[in-house]
């Protein structure tokens, strides 16, 4: 389902190159379960990025479902992302204009969900996730592991066919934290393909497989 090649990244700093990720060659199969691992700075969330078709300045190539993803325009790569990938960022990135319930509205936009059922979908979203005394406060007005349990929630809501989590559990208590993989390892059962991104064994556990990064170089599959 994802297939990358040579998937290289760099900055520029004046006349200076930084390469942050060399020549990453992978492929995830639909309804897998991966974790990736590695050092800080290994380059986990950047290639993540890249996967979540958030990043657009990269090399190489990327078949997603069998679309040429490193050929598709920005507006096609985001249509494409939007209908078929639940993103959790490492630092939640709600909207902060927007409440809890608005924010979890978002992702059910970009499909064709009647009105009413969005609302039913939310609610049963805000119950699950124990906030909904939550639900018509603004990010800010959270604790970061309340936001970090509405960043996961808002990547599960619309049943995407391809989660992907950076960190999902870092700010979390250990139960809760569990209580997210656990959940991750019932959708993966479902069908859904999950990337994770975690400095936890215990974590990487709930996965099939482990990639593990190093200085943007992927040290085995
Ligand atoms: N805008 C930028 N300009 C220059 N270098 C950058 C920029 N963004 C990221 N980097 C560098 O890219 C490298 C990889 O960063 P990345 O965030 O992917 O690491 P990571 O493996 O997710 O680390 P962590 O476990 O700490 O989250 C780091 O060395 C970082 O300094
Ligand atoms: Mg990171």
């Amino acid at each position: 389902m994802i297939r990358l090649e040579n998937i290289e990244k760099f900055f520029e700093h004046g006349t200076q190159k930084t390469y942050v990720l060399r020549r990453v060659t992978a492929e995830i199969k639909e309804g897998e379960f991966v974790s990736i691992m590695g050092p800080s700075g290994a380059g986990k969330s950047t290639l993540l990025h890249i996967i979540g078709m958030h990043d657009n300045a990269w090399s190489g190539e990327f078949h997603f479902s069998g679309q040429a993803v490193h050929r598709l325009k920005p507006k096609d790569r985001a249509e494409l992302r939007n209908r078929n990938i639940g993103f959790v960022f490492q630092s939640y990135h709600l909207l902060d204009h927007l409440t809890v319930y608005e924010n979890l509205e978002i992702p059910l936009s970009y499909r064709d969900i009647k009105r009413s059922d969005r609302e039913s979908i939310v609610a049963d979203t805000l119950d699950r996730f124990q906030i909904v005394g939550k639900k018509d406060l603004y990010p800010n007005q959270l604790s970061g592991g309340q936001q970090q349990l509405v960043g996961v929630a808002r990547a599960v809501i619309a049943s995407p066919r391809v989660i992907l989590a950076d960190e999902p559990t870092g700010n979390l208590h250990s139960s809760q934290g569990r209580e997210i993989m656990q959940l991750f390892k019932r959708l993966n059962a479902e069908g859904t393909t999950i990337i994770q991104v975690t400095h936890s064994e215990e974590n990487a556990a709930y996965s099939d497989r482990v990639i593990r990064l190093r200085d943007g170089w992927l040290v085995n599959d």
